[in-house]
Formats: structure tokens, sequence, C-alpha cells
């Protein structure tokens, strides 16, 4: 059995103003979405794709899909208001055809092929949740509602986290049968009382959320060749 991929396109990208949604935002072109799907539709592997995007944009003939090759066999699915609905529709989509379950932001348009690589050999060696992260460069602090510190975590414990996300299938789905919301499906897994690995994230794989994010995406993205 393969390798599935969850692809998570349905958040409105509020933070991005530009006026639709964050992963139909074109980069040299085409849509944010188009390129993360390149880069999955070469994972070793590949079994079956979900794509989860906006209710609106459903209709894969429409304009806004102009630059997106879909995977064969990849399904296009409605997502929900908060992400870890969007994550849970995608994952009932998937069909049984995959044992490991990426979930991928498409946001994150151009993580490397090799990080998805990592996570999935991570969850064959056998952890039940894989996650790419990075050392954290600042200090972090916790705070409570009046912006008082409550604490300095020790930074060499911390490690900002990334997509994509790698599980047990299993797993997965019971995580997600709690019905409780989290910014990322590792949190669901956490509180199942699973293992949840770190391995070694990349600095390509961040998240497209500001104005700034998406012009630093279109330096570091090689023009198309005409
Ligand atoms: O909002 P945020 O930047 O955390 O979104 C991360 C990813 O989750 C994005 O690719 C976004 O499209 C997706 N998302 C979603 N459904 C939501 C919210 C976010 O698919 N309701």
């Amino acid at each position: 059995r393969g390798v599935g991929v969850v692809v998570v396109a349905a958040g409105s990208g509020a933070r991005l103003g530009a006026g639709v949604p964050k992963a139909f935002v074109p980069l040299h072109g085409r849509p944010l979405l188009g390129h993360a799907l390149d880069t999955v539709a070469r994972v070793p592997g590949l079994a079956a794709v979900s794509v989860v995007v906006p209710e609106g944009l459903l209709d894969v003939g429409s304009a806004s899909w102009h630059g997106v090759t879909l995977p064969a066999g990849a399904v296009v699915v409605a997502g929900g208001a908060e992400r870890t609905a969007s994550v849970a529709a995608g994952l009932a989509a998937l069909g049984p055809d995959c044992d490991v379950v990426l979930v991928h932001d498409a946001a994150r348009c151009l993580t490397p092929l090799a990080v998805f690589e990592r996570v999935v050999a991570a969850v064959r060696s056998g952890d039940a949740g894989v996650v790419p992260g990075l050392a954290v460069v600042d200090t972090v602090k916790t705070v409570d509602e009046q912006g008082l510190v409550t604490g300095t975590p020790d930074r060499g414990t911390l490690r900002a986290v990334q997509t994509p996300q790698g599980f047990d299938r299993q797993v997965l789905l019971a995580a997600h049968a709690s019905g409780v919301d989290a910014t990322d499906d590792a949190a669901l897994v956490e509180r199942t009382g699973h293992r949840v690995r770190v391995v070694e994230g990349d600095p390509l794989a961040f998240k497209v959320t500001t104005p700034e994010d998406l012009e630093r995406a279109a330096r570091l993205l090689p023009p198309p060749q005409v």
C-alpha cells in the first residue's frame, strides 16, 4: 500500500489580502496550489491525493484552476471553516489504497521533495506521526492575556514545524475522530498518546502568509522559461 496526500487549500488568505483564496493566488502566473501539486505528484509511492478547496472553487475547469495540473486520480473536495475540518474532509476522500497519509499546506508551495521523502521514510520506520521542523532562532516567551510573560521555554527544546506532516493512516483517522480543533494535525495525534517525531524541515517549506512572503517566493522560484 502507498502514500496518500491531503493538500489543504481551503483557507481564505485574509492576511495575504489578494482578494482570492490564498492557494489560488498566482506565483509566476500559476496558483500556489499548482506549484505545490507539482511536487506532490513526484512523491515516491504516491497512491492517492485529495485536494481540499473552498466550496466556490470546486469546478476544476474554471479560470481559477488555470495552471494547476492535478496528479493522476486526484479528487477535489470542499473544505470547512477551520483547517482541521478541511483536513478531515480530505482524509475521508482518500480511499483505502494508502497506509501512510501526508497532510500538506498548499501555501507551503516551495517545499522540496526531499522533505516529503524524509517524512515518509520516518513514518515507514515506525513513528505514528512525523513533522518537519526547524530550530527556533528567536527566544520565545509564553504570555497571559495582559501580555505579561509567564515563562521562557529553553530555546534548544523548541522547533517551528512545517508540513508535510506524515502519519499512520489509522492513527490520523482516530485523532480526527475526536472532533477537536488544532493548528496542526500532529497536535491531535499527540493528544491520543502516540509518538510524534520531528525530522529536519527546510527553510523553503515556509508558509506563504503575507504579501512579503509572496515576494520572497517569487524571488526564490526561477521564472518559467518562455
Ligand atoms: O490559515 P493557515 O495559513 O494556517 O492555513 C494553512 C493551510 O491550511 C493553507 O494551505 C490553507 O489553505 C489551509 N486551510 C484550509 N481550510 C481552512 C483554513 C486553512 O484548507 N479552513
